[in-house]
């Protein structure tokens, strides 16, 4: 199939991409978009014909739910069967955003969406291509990260290309997408929410609006069995072994070095900080907040991957705010943490 591509730069033609792009979505094809996170594959979430080709597109197991996506509050009511008061503040606060909120599902979405269970993880993505593209359509929009399963997350629409190419029969191309991180995922159907997948929102910004949240035991010590069914599978990683460094810079350029005496050639992903501190010619730099270090995260994965290297090293990061998401990614994506 030829996957055909909009660019919304074109402010002229935005209105009819988007048309057009919500037709191919009503018709039962996949459509990727930008949303403030990473780029998403979508896809009627209604019609399970249309669901099973995001699967087949992305070569993701089965037992893996989507989220829905939706453009209001009033479209997020439409696909559960009750709201804790505590989702109804946490949606005041947070959406749209990078928050998916895991409810008792009352059956519209199709059932691989929610890979057969009685929950269902929606969100209202902030971003106005998003937005405009799920109004238009005004239906409810499965979609997971538009990347190969297991490969990083896009946070281009170049990086969707290069996966998904011939495989989808569309993709809006919105830009670079903002947070560069998927959606924090919180279980709602307890009393006490729990954090399944760290995110865009943190858990401190949970907290300062409803107190007191959870966290998945999963997701701390990579041990037991993560609630979210996604959480298990080894992700987002490059083709090559990455490892985490935790330590100063000179123990970095130590091991950068005892690298090289193996003839092993090193990439390296870091803050810019860290990045004058060592003496290397393959650095790419990630930036130097926490923000910008989660935003080009999944490019500085994928950049190694097109580069002849044998490892890649990546800088530790502190584990508050957004770190929890970085370094939770990170790991997923390593094979091991050097101290
Ligand atoms: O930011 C994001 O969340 C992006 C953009 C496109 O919205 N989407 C995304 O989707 O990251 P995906 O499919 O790559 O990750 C969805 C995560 C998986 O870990 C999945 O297991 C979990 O959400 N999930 C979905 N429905 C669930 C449910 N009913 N119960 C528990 N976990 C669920
Ligand atoms: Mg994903």
């Amino acid at each position: 199939m030829t996957t055909k591509r909009w660019n919304m730069n074109d402010i002229d033609k935005n209105q009819s991409y988007i048309k057009e792009a919500a037709g191919i979505l009503q018709a039962g094809q996949t459509v990727a978009f930008p949303t403030e996170t990473v780029y998403g594959l979508g896809a009627d979430a209604t019609n399970p014909q249309a669901v099973s080709k995001i699967f087949q597109a992305k070569g993701r197991p089965e037992d893996n739910p989507l989220i829905a996506h939706v453009a209001t509050k009033e479209q997020l009511q439409r696909l559960v069967t009750s709201i804790p008061g505590y989702v109804d503040k946490l949606i005041a606060a947070f959406s749209p955003g990078p928050l998916t909120f895991i409810l008792p599902s009352n059956g519209i979405c199709a059932s691989n969406v929610t890979a057969g269970l009685d929950t269902i993880g929606v969100r209202i993505p902030n971003h106005p291509v998003a937005l405009q593209l799920l109004k238009e359509v005004d239906i409810p929009i499965a979609a997971p990260s538009a990347n190969i399963s297991g490969k990083p997350s896009p946070t281009t629409a170049d990086h969707v290309f290069n996966d998904l190419e011939g495989r989808i029969a569309g993709l809006v191309d919105g830009g670079p997408t903002g947070v560069g991180l998927e959606s924090t995922v919180i279980d709602c159907t307890q009393e006490i929410p729990v954090i399944l997948r760290p995110g865009g929102v943190t858990k401190e910004n949970l907290e300062s609006v409803i107190g007191h949240v959870l966290v998945d035991p999963g997701i701390i010590d990579g041990e037991g069995k993560p609630k979210s069914p996604g959480m298990k599978y080894k992700h987002y990683a490059p083709e090559v072994p990455l490892w985490i460094f935790e330590g100063d810079s000179n123990g970095f350029q130590e091991l950068i070095e005892k690298e090289q005496q193996s003839n092993h050639r090193v990439g390296v992903l870091c803050s810019n900080q860290f990045a004058v501190q060592l003496s290397h010619d393959n650095i790419y730099q990630l930036g130097d907040s926490m923000e910008e270090i989660a935003s080009s995260l999944y490019d500085g994965l994928r950049y190694f991957k097109q580069q002849a290297v044998d490892v890649i090293i990546c800088e530790s990061f502190p584990e508050s705010g957004i770190g929890q998401a970085i370094m939770n990614r990170l790991r997923k994506a390593s094979d091991s943490t050097i101290t």
